[in-house]
């Protein structure tokens, strides 16, 4: 059975990942900084839960050993995400954005991806088909923030897209380090939850596709792109 840890599945986009991998046949860990939520979620998804927060080096060690004495990793879906509001309730603008703002987001959004990644590296390292799924944004493409007229485009926010940019070159560079194991960023599309207070279009049903889809990838499957449910996107 495919053993998976999802980062910050207690709700949103990664819970509904969890729901589908449950259903597809995983045996799943829900990733919850909070015992609390996350127990509740592990519960109604028929998972385990796993203490994990992605800033926290203890927690994360913790949870390697809890997924370690549970018989390892197949796939790890760095899904925990954050974007730091500023006084209007969206992300501030390069006139306002601050060290602490960009720090902050850097430190759940990237240096949480690289903390989890590199501690799970030696369970991924003895499964058979290792896969990571790192949940990114169209809001990372460069292509895309230039492109006048692109959705993408008039999104003022400068550290939320920056750290999911760390993220696409992280995904790069631990694919050509790693080739016999799968690695790709994924964009799910602007879906309602508490990330953007519900102002996204989709549902988490439409914005886990993409997510379920790099997560079940046999060992034949694309590595190093970066995907959303129409196909590649461009850097
Ligand atoms: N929604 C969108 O439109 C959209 C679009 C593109 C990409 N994404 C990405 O999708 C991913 C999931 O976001 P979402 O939209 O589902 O948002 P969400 O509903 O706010 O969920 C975020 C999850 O991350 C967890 N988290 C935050 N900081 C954490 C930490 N330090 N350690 C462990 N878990 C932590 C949260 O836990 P708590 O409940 O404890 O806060 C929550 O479970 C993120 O990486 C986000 O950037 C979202």
């Amino acid at each position: 059975m495919t053993t998976t840890l999802i980062t910050g599945a207690n709700k949103g986009l990664g819970h509904e990942t969890a729901r589908r991998l449950v259903e597809a046949g995983h045996s799943l860990y829900i990733g919850s900084r909070d015992a609390v939520r996350g127990q509740r979620a592990a519960e109604r998804l028929g998972a385990r839960f796993v203490q994990l927060d992605v800033t926290d080096d203890a927690s994360v060690a913790a949870a390697v050993r809890t997924v370690e004495a549970g018989g390892g990793l197949d796939v790890l879906i760095n899904n925990a995400g954050i974007a730091v509001a500023g006084e209007h309730g969206g992300e501030p603008g390069a006139a306002d954005l601050t060290a602490d703002v960009l720090r902050r987001t850097f430190e759940t959004n990237v240096f949480g991806v690289v903390r989890v990644t590199h501690a799970f590296l030696p369970l991924l390292q003895r499964s058979a088909a290792p896969v990571v799924v790192n949940v990114s944004s169209s809001l990372a493409s460069l292509a895309e923030v230039t492109t006048p007229g692109s959705p993408r485009h008039a999104y003022p926010g400068v550290a939320y897209p920056a750290s999911k940019t760390a993220v696409n070159m992280i995904t790069v560079q631990y694919a050509k380090a790693f080739p016999g194991m799968r690695i790709n960023a994924v964009e799910p599309g602007f879906t309602s939850t508490d990330l953007n207070r519900n102002t996204g279009h989709q549902t988490v049903e439409q914005g886990a596709e993409i997510i379920v889809r790099m997560a079940v990838i046999g060992p034949d499957g694309p590595t190093g792109g970066f995907f959303d449910v129409n196909g590649p996107l461009p850097w």
